[in-house]
């Protein structure tokens, strides 16, 4: 049967399918555009960029399309304000928020007419997001790449935070590589949709180094770790050169601090330079974020035949929710 919108706001997405923000420069344009084109939410990841060049991006990203192209800025960085607000005046359809929670976000986006999109990993802080007027709620378990803010997995955080909110649409995260487990999450937990990041490395639009991609395409599941980020949260990456060096207790720390980009920073290694590295082709000294699931994916494929297998595979088994 054929799967739902989503609707967050005004902006109607035609297929139930979030592109996760993935900053350092993973998620730009170059993958928003096509993934709002298709129907879904393509989001750019505005965190650690400097506001001018993430401004370019989105207009970039609005001239391109008339699709949803949402930002995800992490509450974390010490530039938070700036860059929702920056991205507000570019053109952004909608701020996704995570990696800590912010209370004056809600008054931004009443102020500014712009959905505010929450990304919590509780019960609690999915209660809090509804009553302080998020649009839309993402949970994101602990199969997700990137910063984590759980240790459960989706299957059993979700069923929590679904009895808590009941007026917003909720979006479920991490883990999730085929239409398939999107119908088992859409059908049996009553999810609204989906958000999805790793599959989306692995398209043709995605705009990392080839060298990154590569990572994901030869991770096996043990290869897919928990590393200690330091914004003070736990992060899942792929074992690179790098995270063994952490691992062995090497000194990684960077010589000082260029970017200064964190409200709170542990400086056992600067994230920004690390995530940069990567993204730019240099894998073994860098960080390479990834979902746990990053092994069951073995081919890159244009992002419109993500979305096409995503869709059927999804309709072959989805019943509407009663
Ligand atoms: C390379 C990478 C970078 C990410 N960066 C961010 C980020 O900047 N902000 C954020 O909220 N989530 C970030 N995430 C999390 C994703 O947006 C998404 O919620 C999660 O990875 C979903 O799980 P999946 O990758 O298994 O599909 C990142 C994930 C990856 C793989």
């Amino acid at each position: 049967m054929k799967l739902p919108e989503l609707t967050i706001g005004s902006f109607v997405a035609r297929i139930p399918i979030i592109q996760g923000g993935m900053s350092i420069r993973v998620s730009t344009s170059a993958l928003a555009v096509p993934v709002a084109e298709c129907g879904g939410i393509g989001t750019i990841g505005g965190s650690g960029l400097p506001v001018a060049e993430l401004q370019e991006d989105i207009r970039r990203a609005k001239q391109a399309t008339d699709g949803v192209i949402a930002v995800n800025i992490m509450y974390a960085m010490k530039d938070f304000y700036n860059l929702v607000m920056g991205s507000i005046e570019a053109g952004a359809d909608m701020i996704i928020t995570g990696a800590g929670f912010s209370r004056d976000i809600f008054k931004i986006g009443k102020k500014h007419n712009i959905p505010i999109v929450s990304i919590v990993s509780s019960p609690a802080f999915a209660k809090l997001a509804e009553k302080l007027g998020a649009a839309a709620i993402i949970v994101e378990a602990a199969e997700a790449g990137g910063h984590l803010g759980t240790d459960k997995s989706l299957r059993d955080i979700f069923p929590s935070i679904r009895k808590v909110v009941s007026k917003v649409p909720l979006i479920a995260a991490g883990g999730i590589t085929n239409g398939f487990e999107m119908a088992e999450i859409m059908d049996k937990f009553g999810a609204d949709g989906i958000q999805i990041a790793s599959r989306f490395v692995l398209s043709k639009e995605c705009s990392v180094s080839q060298k990154f991609k590569e990572a994901f395409l030869e991770a096996k599941k043990e290869d897919i770790v928990l590393v200690q980020s330091p914004v003070g949260m736990t992060g899942r990456a792929i074992k690179t050169p790098f995270v063994e060096q952490m691992e062995r207790g090497d000194d990684v720390a960077a010589k000082e601090c260029k970017f200064k980009c964190l409200k709170k920073c542990s400086y056992k290694y600067c994230i920004n330079d690390r995530l940069m590295a990567s993204c730019t082709g240099d894998v073994d000294d860098g960080l390479v974020f990834s979902g746990a699931n990053t092994w069951k994916m073995d081919e890159i494929l244009p992002v419109q035949e993500i979305f096409d297998r995503f869709v059927h595979e999804a309709e072959s088994v989805y019943k509407e929710k009663k």
